[in-house]
């Protein structure tokens, strides 16, 4: 082989799948993520736009400048991480929680004789979607004979900090609520900003946690789940799924992203309560809780 040869095979190698595997590699030892759970077009997408913003022309030349530039490692974390989010994104889908999903939580909580209120928004992004969950929970709090009985823990973990940071504060330019409810019930205004109350505020814990790690997350009655798994691949997606059934509690709920789904059969029991809003629920419950299984309403 002469030398252009080792040149040609060289650029070949770090064009192609072998030179993302080592940047992937390099990364994963780096920053402790392991990339290699995302989709890989995903991946060669948002690793091209980095490589073209910092003039690297292959995978192991961009691999040499993260190591030479360590805050590279971070701004690609930040970049495959998008947080595209909204307060009540997917109106209908934040609906169906509040007229099925809420109802059917609290009837279970009556008829079991607790009082807590466990959910999970997992991938929260800038805290948009916990923060909607906070507002829907408080509000059909408000028609219980006595709601400071009631206790209520929503946990959000994202694997941005930048992102959560922003969560934490809790300000933001735009913000809705959904019809029927005052916006000025559940936010400030401060120039030209909507600030979370203290009240939406204080139910809300916000972590730095990957998805695929098991959390120490159990008897969940909700986990929201949106827009996240999107960007896995099908063994991982199936993992992911394995964990929220081990948090959730029987009967609990699991909504996913309009475009996400659990297909084929569900080992974990985790059956389809409201297919367009992708609302599931986990079996083995025994309690009746919203009469929905009874009348075979789904
Ligand atoms: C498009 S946002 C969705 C936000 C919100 N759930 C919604 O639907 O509006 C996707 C979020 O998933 C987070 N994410 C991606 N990979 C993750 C991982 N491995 N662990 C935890 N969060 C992750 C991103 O940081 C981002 O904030």
């Amino acid at each position: 082989m002469n030398g252009s040869d080792l040149k040609d095979k060289r650029e070949a190698a770090g064009a192609g799948d072998a030179g993302l595997d080592m940047l992937l590699r390099q990364l994963h030892e780096d920053i402790g993520l392991n990339l290699k759970q995302y989709k890989p077009n995903y991946l060669k997408r948002r690793i091209g736009v980095r490589m073209r913003a910092t003039g690297c022309s292959d995978y192991l030349q961009y691999r040499r400048f993260v190591k030479e530039h360590r805050e590279e490692g971070k701004r690609l974390i930040n970049d495959l991480t998008i947080n595209v989010t909204e307060f009540f994104r997917d109106p209908d889908v934040y609906e169906a929680i509040r007229k099925q999903v809420i109802p059917a939580i609290m009837q279970y909580k009556r008829e079991s004789r607790t009082s807590s209120l466990r959910a999970w928004s997992a991938g929260c992004a800038t805290g948009e979607e916990p923060y909607s969950l906070a507002i829907l929970f408080q509000h059909a709090l408000e028609s219980e004979p006595d709601p400071r009985s009631w206790t209520l823990r929503i946990t959000a973990t994202d694997l941005d900090d930048k992102a959560l940071e922003k969560a934490r504060e809790g300000r933001y330019e735009s913000a809705k609520v959904p019809t029927g409810l005052a916006i000025e019930d559940y936010f400030d205004r401060e120039g030209d900003e909507y600030v979370v109350k203290e009240r939406v505020k204080r139910p809300v814990r916000f972590l730095l946690m990957d998805i695929v790690r098991q959390p120490p997350l159990r008897h969940l009655d909700l986990i929201l789940c949106r827009n996240v798994l999107i960007y896995f691949e099908r063994e991982k997606q199936q993992r992911i799924l394995d964990i929220f059934r081990q948090c959730l509690r029987p009967g609990g709920f699991l909504v996913l992203g309009k475009s996400e789904a659990i297909l084929g059969p569900s080992e974990g029991g985790l059956v389809p309560f409201s297919r367009k809003e992708r609302v599931y629920r986990k079996e083995g419950y025994q309690l009746m809780d919203n009469g929905s299984r009874r009348q075979g309403a789904r």
